[in-house]
């Protein structure tokens, strides 16, 4: 019986997420997804596929391994075979050009981009460059060919430092860093284009505190370094990679004294793609954005004590002083998205850690650890 009603679910969403084609044969629709390779990216294009979308991948593979790429491809069984993967970068005008040539997109998602906050202040040109001219050149090409459907990942970071919790699409913006600039940025050349020209619909997302990864443990996030953000650093300290994990600040007005912040489900984010192309559908969105998050304000040992929950290992602390630039409290407010994209997080921060923990303690070196060059 299962069985069944797994099918039928796909089949109706293959339905909702094709076109009829001249001869009256359903055809799928077809995604660009820039970054499709990376963390967030290669968790959406899973969903895509599943949902019955055709999916072309377009990344550089400077922050990630076609290994994910491969591996979405497994995860997604039969509809794998709608996947296709160009190693390239987007500045690549030419190579951009022939993708847009060979395939008809219905829309585009663009997660390319840069995103080390730390980085980001020490090469601000890097981060201009790649981020600005990366998101220029792609909506360019777009208008050449007629595709005038975006999705964009914005990030919580416009917010800066908010006076208020939860942060609401229409609070004041400001940005912190280059990193954010760049968001910024790009969030005002989208609305300058859908003013431009009505044909144009865009979706910013704002995505909060990405975790977790696929269930399955077998595609998760894999950054290259010393990682930044603070799960993939308590993973690298769960998996005896880092001795410890530096609390930056416990001096906040807070529950316990460390900042708080959105954690969302990298499954829930996926879901918010989808739920987002189908919005493109409709005939009056112009340029809209939306957060992506929980709603939930979570604070660092709270996320700490989760993963220690999930994994069984304790997490050496450091209580260092405040980071440079860190708000005290964020967290969404999911009404709109719940309201206009149908679309809401299904996951707690206790399925984020296991399933992080998940990936972590099968890939204790990310793609590098094991079996890649099987696949
Ligand atoms: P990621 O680094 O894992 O993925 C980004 C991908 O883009 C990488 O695979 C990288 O190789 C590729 N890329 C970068 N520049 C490129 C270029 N010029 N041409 C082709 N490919 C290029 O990052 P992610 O966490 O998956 O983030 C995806 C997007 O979401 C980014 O734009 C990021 O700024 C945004 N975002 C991420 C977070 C987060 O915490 N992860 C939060 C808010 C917003
Ligand atoms: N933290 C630590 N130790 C660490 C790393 C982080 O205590 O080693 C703390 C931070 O000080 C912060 C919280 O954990 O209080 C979360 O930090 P992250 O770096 O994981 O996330 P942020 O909310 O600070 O920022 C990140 C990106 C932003 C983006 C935001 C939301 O850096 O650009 O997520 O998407 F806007």
């Amino acid at each position: 019986m299962l069985p069944l009603i797994i099918l039928t679910h796909r089949f109706l969403l293959f339905l909702s997420n094709s076109i009829s084609s001249e001869h009256g044969f359903m055809i799928p629709k077809t995604v660009l997804v820039t970054g499709g390779a990376g963390y967030i990216g290669s968790h959406t294009v899973l969903h895509l596929l599943l949902a019955g979308f055709k999916t072309v991948v377009i990344d550089n593979l400077h922050n990630s391994s076609q290994t994910s790429i491969l591996r979405v491809k497994k995860l997604a069984g039969e509809f794998g075979n709608n996947l296709s993967f160009h190693k390239a970068d987007l500045s690549d005008r030419d190579v951009l050009e022939q993708i847009f040539v060979s395939t008809k997109f219905d829309a585009v998602i663009h997660f390319a981009g840069l995103k080390a906050v730390g980085e980001s202040v020490r090469r601000p040109l890097l981060y201009y460059n790649n981020n600005l001219s990366g998101a220029i050149t792609l909506l360019e090409v777009m208008a050449a060919h007629g595709c005038k459907k975006l999705v964009f990942s914005s990030s919580a970071t416009v917010y800066g430092w908010p006076k208020e919790a939860p942060c609401k699409e229409e609070f004041h913006l400001s940005a912190v860093n280059p990193y954010g600039r760049t968001k910024l940025i790009i969030e005002e050349i989208c609305r300058d284009v859908c003013s431009s020209e009505q044909e144009w619909k865009i979706i910013l997302l704002r995505y909060f505190n990405p975790v977790g990864a696929h269930p399955s443990g077998y595609i998760g996030e894999d950054p290259q370094g010393v990682p930044n953000n603070l799960m993939p650093f308590v993973q690298q300290v769960a998996v005896g990679k880092r001795p410890a994990l530096t609390v930056f600040g416990n001096d906040y007005n807070t529950t316990d004294g460390t900042a708080v912040r959105d954690y969302i489900h990298v499954a829930d984010l996926a879901d918010g793609h989808v739920a987002a192309l189908l919005k493109l559908d409709e005939s009056n969105t112009g340029c809209e954005v939306y957060n992506l998050g929980s709603g939930k304000g979570t604070s660092v040992l709270e996320m700490v004590r989760a993963f220690e929950q999930a994994s069984g290992k304790k997490i050496p602390l450091v209580i260092a002083g405040r980071r440079p630039g860190d708000a005290e409290i964020v967290y969404a407010s999911t009404e709109k998205a719940e309201r206009e994209l149908k679309w809401k997080a299904k996951y707690g921060i206790d399925e984020m850690c296991r399933d992080q923990w998940n990936w972590a303690s099968k890939n204790p070196y990310g793609y590098g650890s094991q079996e890649d060059s099987t696949d």
